[in-house]
């Protein structure tokens, strides 16, 4: 009962969890069927002309009490959105988190603006906002925040030292559908423009799709100009007025969007349910920590931190006899900070040249190291566990991943001779 099944005990679960790629383990159902026949029975499937993609955007917009909401193609896309209205010159400066997925980067590379690095805190992954204020230059234009697995970033402080640069803040919310804020607004809605993803495993989907949220009339000009190849179509004349990039969103996916952003809330409610009761059923186990302040987490995915001295074993140990247990883990989320991808580290940049991070038109010749943000590093090497997330999760899933936390902890903890429960 006790041995863990990597040394051929009885795992705590032999049935699968539910993920985002099982219809169960998703909420599509009739109405998103029925709203994507109603669209192929209009003929119209293009954004252009169409209403489905109008709808969505006012719907978002209303869900999020902003006024503005510019639908695309991908959480890569609304991203991009925000960076193309921003227009950075060639070898301007982006802060960002080393642990995030590579769609928050890539805009910024896109834009041919150099993406710095800024450290994250050891407790929860997100940016430092003293990291990040010890990077700005003369060549600083933004910062874009990631509100890592639902968990909100500390946009307070980012906010401030946006404001006193003259910053554009752009809110990652890709992983943070209604994450809440300590001042109790929603993450999206506090920095300049706020970006999600509606991609498959994201907590409401289309398939992929993104939506860039603002309460700036001037920034949500320039993003829909951007995700329509720069051209003004309200004005009736084919020109084009900046660069863009062809982003709009089809009919077929804001049809399919519209029906899942009704069910948000229950999606969002279920995941902060179960976590809770993964939280309180961790909580005291020693040289574990669960997520803190469940009730404003999107919970996307459950963190849990280790300290590996007290809870025997790095996440990479830990992780090996949860999955052998049958619990749905992985360590460290990333396998390497982002900037430790060849793309980066080897500069597989635009012909092999290294633009932009080269020196012009970067102020200087940029390399990202092994070594560059430790705090990171430590928590993909060493510390960060996630617990993959799904709103069908029922107390009894819960319950097993709990008992398998339990004994996994029993095991190691027993192996380099420290008491369990202590
Ligand atoms: C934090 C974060 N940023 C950006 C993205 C990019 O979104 P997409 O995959 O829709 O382009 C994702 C999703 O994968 C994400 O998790």
């Amino acid at each position: 009962m006790n041995q863990l099944a990597m040394h051929g005990g009885t795992p705590v679960r032999s049935t699968p969890f539910l993920s985002a790629m099982d219809p169960a383990g998703r909420t599509l159902g009739e109405a998103e069927a029925a709203a994507l026949a109603e669209v192929i029975a209009s003929g119209r499937l293009g954004a252009t002309g169409g209403t489905q993609v109008p709808a969505f955007e006012r719907e978002f917009a209303d869900y999020y009490a902003v006024p503005h909401a510019v639908a695309c193609t991908s959480g890569t896309a609304a991203l991009h959105l925000a960076v193309g209205a921003l227009d950075p010159a060639p070898g301007d400066e982006i802060i960002t988190t080393p642990i995030t997925d590579f769609g928050t980067v890539i805009p910024i590379l896109a834009h041919n603006a150099v993406p710095v690095f800024a450290d994250v805190d050891p407790r929860t992954g997100l940016l430092d906002p003293a990291a990040v204020a010890a990077l700005v230059t003369e060549r600083t234009k933004a910062i874009i925040a990631v509100h890592l697995a639902g968990a909100p970033a500390p946009i307070a402080e980012l906010a401030e030292i946006a404001r006193k640069h003259d910053l554009m803040l752009i809110e990652d919310c890709a992983q943070a559908y209604l994450t809440e804020l300590p001042d109790g607004r929603l993450a999206g809605t506090a920095g300049h423009v706020g970006c999600f993803s509606l991609q498959q495993y994201k907590h409401i989907t289309c398939g992929d799709g993104g939506m860039a949220i603002t309460s700036d009339q001037e920034l949500a000009t320039r993003m829909r100009l951007f995700a329509d190849k720069g051209w003004p179509r309200h004005t009736g004349e084919r020109t084009h007025l900046s660069l863009g990039m062809n982003y709009r969103m089809t009919e077929l996916q804001a049809a399919v969007a519209r029906v899942q952003l009704g069910k948000l809330a229950g999606v969002v409610a279920s995941r902060r349910e179960n976590a809770r009761r993964l939280a309180d059923a961790l909580t005291g186990l020693p040289g574990v920590h669960p997520p803190t302040g469940i009730d404003r987490h999107a919970v996307w995915l459950f963190p849990v931190v280790l300290d590996p001295a007290i809870a025997g074993g790095t996440n990479a140990e830990w992780a090996g006899a949860l999955e052998a247990e049958g619990i749905p883990v992985s360590a460290g989320y990333l396998s390497r900070p982002v900037y430790g991808y060849p793309v980066l580290a080897e500069r597989n940049l635009y012909g092999g040249s290294g633009f932009p991070l080269t020196s012009p038109p970067a102020s200087r010749d940029r390399h990202y190291p092994d070594g560059l943000c430790p705090n990171a590093e430590e928590l993909i090497r060493r510390t960060l566990l996630v617990v993959h997330w799904n709103e069908a999760y029922t107390e009894s899933d819960v319950d097993d991943i709990a008992a398998a936390f339990r004994k996994v902890h029993a095991a190691l903890t027993a192996t380099v001779g420290t008491p369990s429960g202590v």
